[in-house]
Formats: C-alpha cells, sequence, structure tokens
C-alpha cells in the first residue's frame, strides 16, 4: 500500500473564512486531522476551525504538545505523536496537521515537520493568514510601508532581548504577550511605544478583544492569544 501524505495546514487566526482554497481542499480530502492542543487545555482551536470544511467520516486524532522553550527537552513526547502520524501514513491514510495562522510562523508545527521530514514521507505544506497580519487589517493599521523594518519579538523572550529590540525598532508585533505582559507594558513605555500600543486577544474568533489603553490593562491576565501591534511616534 502507498503511504498517505502529510499536509501542515494553516487555517489563519480565527474567522472561518480566513482559509485559503488550498487549505479547504486539503481539509476536504484528508482521511485523518492531527488536532494540536496544549497540556492545560482540552479543546483545539485550529480543529474548531477546520471541522466545518472535513468530510464527515474523518478521524480526528488529538495530540498534546507541551509548551517548550527547547525542543530537545521534551523529545519523548514529539517522538510519540511523530510515530503515531508515522503509521496513519503507513497505513495509506492522508493526514492533516491543522496549525493557527500560519505553520511556518512560531507554530508546533514545525517541530513535527523537522521530525517527519527526514523520513521520506511526502510533506505538504499550506501557509495561512498569520494572526499579526489579520489583526492588523481587523483594526485598520498599516503594519509596515516604505521603508520601514518590521520587528516581530516573541515577548517570551529574555526581558534584555526585548529591550535590545525595542530600542532599534519602529513598527513592531510583539507575539506571546500573555506570559510577561505588565514587564512588555513597562518596556514599552520605556521605549515609547505605548501611546501607539493596540492589544488584540483571539481576533477573528466569537470573543475577540481590542483593548488600545494597554497600560490601563497591565494586570489583567491574558488569553494565550493575544498580540499587541505598536510603532514609535516619528
Ligand atoms: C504559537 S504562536 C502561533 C502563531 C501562528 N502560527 C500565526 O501564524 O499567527 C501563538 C501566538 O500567536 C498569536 N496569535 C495566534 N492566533 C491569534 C489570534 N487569533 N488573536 C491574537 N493573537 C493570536 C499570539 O501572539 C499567540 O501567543
Amino acid at each position: 500500500m502507498d503511504f498517505g501524505t502529510f499536509y501542515g495546514i494553516g487555517v489563519g487566526p480565527g474567522d472561518p473564512e480566513l482559509l485559503t482554497v488550498k487549505a479547504i481542499e486539503a481539509l476536504k480530502k484528508i482521511d485523518v486531522l492531527i488536532a494540536p492542543k496544549t497540556e492545560k487545555k482540552s479543546d483545539s482551536v485550529a480543529l474548531s476551525i477546520a471541522q466545518p470544511y472535513l468530510k464527515p467520516t474523518v478521524e480526528i486524532v488529538y495530540q498534546t504538545f507541551p509548551m517548550v522553550k527547547d525542543f530537545a527537552e521534551e523529545t519523548e513526547i514529539f517522538e510519540s505523536n511523530k510515530a503515531e502520524i508515522l503509521s496513519l501514513l503507513r497505513d495509506g491514510k492522508n493526514v492533516g496537521f491543522a496549525t493557527l495562522g500560519d505553520p511556518m510562523f512560531y507554530s508546533t508545527y514545525i517541530y513535527i515537520f523537522r521530525l517527519l521530514e527526514p523520513c521520506g514521507v511526502k510533506i505538504v505544506t499550506i501557509p495561512g493568514v498569520p494572526a499579526f497580519l489579520a489583526i492588523a487589517a481587523q483594526i485598520g493599521r498599516p503594519l509596515a510601508y516604505g521603508n520601514d523594518i518590521l520587528t516581530i519579538i516573541p515577548a517570551t523572550a529574555e526581558l534584555a532581548a526585548i529591550e535590545n529590540f525595542l530600542d532599534k525598532a519602529d513598527a513592531t508585533v510583539l507575539m506571546k504577550v500573555y506570559k510577561n505582559f505588565p514587564e512588555v507594558v513597562d518596556a514599552l513605555k520605556i521605549h515609547g511605544m505605548i501611546d501607539d500600543a493596540v492589544l488584540v486577544s483571539r481576533c477573528g474568533l466569537d470573543d475577540e478583544k481590542i483593548i488600545t489603553d494597554i497600560a490601563a490593562h497591565k494586570n489583567e491576565t491574558l488569553n494565550y492569544l493575544s498580540t499587541i501591534l505598536t510603532r514609535k511616534k516619528s
């Protein structure tokens, strides 16, 4: 029996109409959908976005992925997820892996892609609309133009590194701001980027939130799906 194909499918950040035609076509033809979720949560946002496009007979396989800073620390769980996917592919099934936003951009898919790549299986990666671009459109804020240099900072990085980049940055996207939001707010104040900052949580989902006075919300607990767009005043 021929091996199935592995599809990494970007499903966009939330709005079920923000999938590409290619993503929808892949979702329609897969036999199994891998729905990634974190240890803490039982639901998969990527699955709920993909669901309307799946054929009724599709098999949903939940795989838990730890939020890892260092991929090398959690090899066992990644290896067992990889083995499960390989066995499905060996059975001739076409397997999709739904990814929020774009699969090649700060995504769990990257770890699985790297593990499967040397195994000789056919992999098709389908790009998706990344959250920060959907947010720019949603709040009507051009992100970068002319000679602007756009800086994208994961706020889970060391604070010293964040400060270093903010010092040089103009147009800026801060991802993963849920963890150290108060420190991020302080850093944006220091670097003259607080007034222009807009935070969007769960963009495109039913409970989307847009916050413009982010300093006033400094001590709130943020949803994991939160992103800040900002720039220095020129
Ligand atoms: C692991 S990264 C995934 C990025 C994703 N692959 C993309 O292309 O946008 C998770 C971070 O993406 C951002 N994010 C993803 N979906 C979002 C949404 N619907 N609204 C706001 N931010 C979102 C947040 O910064 C979140 O902490």
